[in-house]
């Protein structure tokens, strides 16, 4: 229960052209805890206490995107997969940022374990980093994603809804359903809410026929009990003769897709190159 009680250490950040104030607390290790901002590099996000020692830091740092490969490019924005085996310090930085904004999340010392997808705005200043999922290489209960943030300077445009539904993509590839990490924070039930009441029930709007959960499950990579809870908090499902049957009205699934928000950004599966880790 420690980590709860703990109060926040590091009141505001550098990153990139971002001063970011931060919403919890990260377990740096202790020397850093004594001053309330940290510079971070952008790209390797080694972090330090003074603004000198970044400025010379930045001059000799090579990097100028995520340690990782480049799984997908469409536009400006890109993904990069890191593996937390082979970047190690760049996993243990990233998962110290994250906890500045998550909450109940314990951190993962054990980087080892987790692929890292980092998006990215890209210029010719090099790859910004928006924000990432991690992800564990081998995951008993299914979980195609353990954390998700999108860095508070670029919330509300729709990273989130886009990392949640390449979290998707990716678990279509490995020909697995998959559900996120549990538990979920406020902000993270509300986008994957969002996202699964918008894919779902576009499906349901063109589809002719019945339809069973089991198929959408197939279609979407989404875990049933996922589409089951979704669809019951719409109140779409009926239970009859030991069955689940899906209403399909057309204006009331127009109600709900309004009430769901805005689609976010959309995922080019064209543009994914990627194989499933090994
Ligand atoms: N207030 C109300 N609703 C919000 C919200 C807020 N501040 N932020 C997100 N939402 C809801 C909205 O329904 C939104 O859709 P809309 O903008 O179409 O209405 C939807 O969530 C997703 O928005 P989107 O812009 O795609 O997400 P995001 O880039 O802001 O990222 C998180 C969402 C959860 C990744 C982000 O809030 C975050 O990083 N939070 C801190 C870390 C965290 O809690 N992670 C989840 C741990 S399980
Ligand atoms: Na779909």
């Amino acid at each position: 229960h420690e980590e709860f009680t703990k109060v926040k250490n590091i009141a505001t950040i550098e990153l990139g052209r971002y001063e970011i104030e931060t919403w919890y607390f990260s377990p740096f290790p202790p020397e850093y805890n004594d001053g309330l901002k940290l510079y971070f590099c952008e790209f390797c996000l080694n972090f330090m206490k003074r603004k000198e020692q970044l400025q010379r830091h930045m001059r000799k740092c090579d990097l100028k995107h995520p340690p990782g490969d480049e799984i997908y490019r469409s536009g400006t924005l890109s993904m990069f997969e890191v593996d937390g085996k082979k970047n190690k310090v760049y996993g243990q930085n990233l998962c110290y940022l994250a906890k500045l904004f998550l909450d109940h999340k314990t951190l993962y010392y054990d980087v080892d374990l987790f692929l890292f997808y980092v998006l990215c705005e890209c210029d010719d200043r090099g790859c910004h980093m928006v924000g990432y999922f991690s992800k564990e290489k081998h995951s008993e209960e299914s979980y195609n994603l353990a954390c998700i943030l999108t860095l508070p300077p670029y919330q509300r445009k729709g990273y989130g809804k886009f990392l949640i539904a390449f979290s998707y993509e990716l678990s279509k590839k490995e020909g697995k359903v998959g559900t996120p990490e549990r538990p979920l924070s406020d902000l993270g039930l509300l986008s994957y809410r969002g996202y699964w009441t918008r894919v779902l029930l576009d499906i349901l709007k063109k589809h002719k026929g019945n339809i069973s959960i089991k198929e959408l499950s197939d279609m979407t990579a989404i875990k049933a009990e996922d589409i089951l809870t979704t669809l019951q908090s719409l109140e779409l499902i009926q239970y009859r003769k030991g069955q689940h049957v899906i209403c399909a009205d057309p204006k009331v699934l127009d109600r709900h897709l309004k009430a769901a928000g805005r689609g976010g950004l959309e995922v080019d599966v064209s543009k994914l190159i990627w194989t499933p880790y090994k």
